[in-house]
């Protein structure tokens, strides 16, 4: 595909992944980018933090609307590739409120689709979650699974089930239409401009890394739970390699590092990162392991290779030490509340 002749359309395009897309394809030199976003997802002006990844780019427009909004067909004229990424995207979140989950989550992605097929756009990229595959059996007792695409899925929250429900509508939808769809199941993203939400335990390696450098402790809670950390800048080259790539409609694809890391050795390798690098002690605190957090596993990276010819690039004690460069030079933006 040639990016100078695509007009790219990016819901969720002023968000944390959805800004580090933008960048990418301004990087690549699409003919045009059109952002859709309504900017509700954070306690601050997104414009401001995200935006600065694009917003110097004339190739870009900002629209600010809806995706839960029934006309919004009417901003996907002339576009030839669509990447969703718009959601109600804080897990403990759509936990207390299953009503907005519903609305952006389902109402909103079968907007985005609706129009899509409307629209007769030629690539739709899906963003999914590893959160689909809940918990599953592991290979032997205290070893962490290996998600592979195959496994039946096992949703545990509202938000994980939204996602899985994007993923089939979107099968579906290459199935019965003809849409080119294509979904992408992120492992727990991390680095540079992750800024947790207000009363979230989402996205721990910013919140490690901002109360380390605010000298309160970090709490573990349980600690035996296994994410695998995946560096923002591979999950935004991953997503565009989605439509880059020929053969993967159809697919629901991890997008992920392969590697497994227990949440209290995280905590032990950003203590040292965080000593190592600016001389400053960190403690570590731990706590009871959340209701329903899931033990986790790790991703099967095989399908990403062959149907997207992606492989991650970022080590996480390169990507956490990148992240822990970006919050010294932006003090300003860790939140009160963390
Ligand atoms: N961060 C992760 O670890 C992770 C893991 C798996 C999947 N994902 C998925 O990746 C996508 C991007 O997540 P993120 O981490 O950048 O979150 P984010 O909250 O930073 O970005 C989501 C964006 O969607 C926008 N949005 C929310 N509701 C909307 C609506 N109704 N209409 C229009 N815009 C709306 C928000 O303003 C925000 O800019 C989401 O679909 C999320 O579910 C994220």
């Amino acid at each position: 595909m040639k990016w100078s002749r695509t007009n790219v359309l990016v819901t969720g395009g002023s968000g944390h992944i959805g800004s580090n897309v933008v960048k990418k394809l301004v990087e690549r030199k699409a003919a045009s980018i059109r952002v859709i976003d309504n900017l509700n997802a954070y306690p601050f002006n997104q414009l401001k933090v995200y935006g600065k990844e694009f917003q110097d780019a004339d190739r870009v427009e900002m629209v600010r609307a809806d995706i839960a909004s029934k006309d919004i067909g009417k901003h996907f004229k002339d576009v030839d590739v669509v990447f969703h990424l718009a959601a109600y995207a804080d897990v403990a979140a759509t936990i207390y409120n299953p009503d907005e989950d519903f609305r952006t989550n389902v109402l909103g992605t079968y907007n985005v689709l609706k129009s899509s097929l409307d629209a007769k756009i030629g690539k739709y990229v899906f963003a999914s979650s590893a959160a689909v595959y809940g918990n599953q059996p592991p290979p032997t007792p205290g070893e962490p699974p290996m998600f592979r695409e195959d496994m039946k899925p096992n949703p545990l929250s509202t938000y994980a089930n939204s996602k899985l429900w994007g993923e089939y509508e979107a099968n579906l939808f290459y199935k019965l239409y003809g849409l080119p769809t294509t979904s992408l199941r992120y492992f727990s993203v991390y680095g540079p401009m992750q800024i947790p939400k207000p009363k979230s335990h989402s996205w721990v390696i910013a919140i490690f890394l901002m109360r380390a450098l605010k000298g309160k402790p970090m709490v573990v809670f349980g600690g035996n739970q296994v994410r695998d950390f995946t560096y923002i800048d591979d999950i935004a080259e991953a997503t565009v390699k989605a439509a880059e790539a020929a053969g993967n409609e159809g697919e629901a694809i991890n997008v992920g590092t392969g590697v497994p890391t227990r949440i209290d050795s995280l905590a032990e390798t950003i203590k040292k990162i965080v000593e190592t690098k600016i001389g400053m002690e960190s403690t570590i605190d731990y706590g009871p392991r959340p209701k329903g957090d899931p033990l986790g596993g790790y991703a099967a990276t095989s399908k990403a290779r062959k149907l997207l010819n992606f492989t991650p690039q970022v080590s996480l004690e390169e990507g956490i030490t990148k992240t822990l460069d970006w919050l010294l030079e932006n003090k300003n933006l860790t939140p009160d509340y963390v």
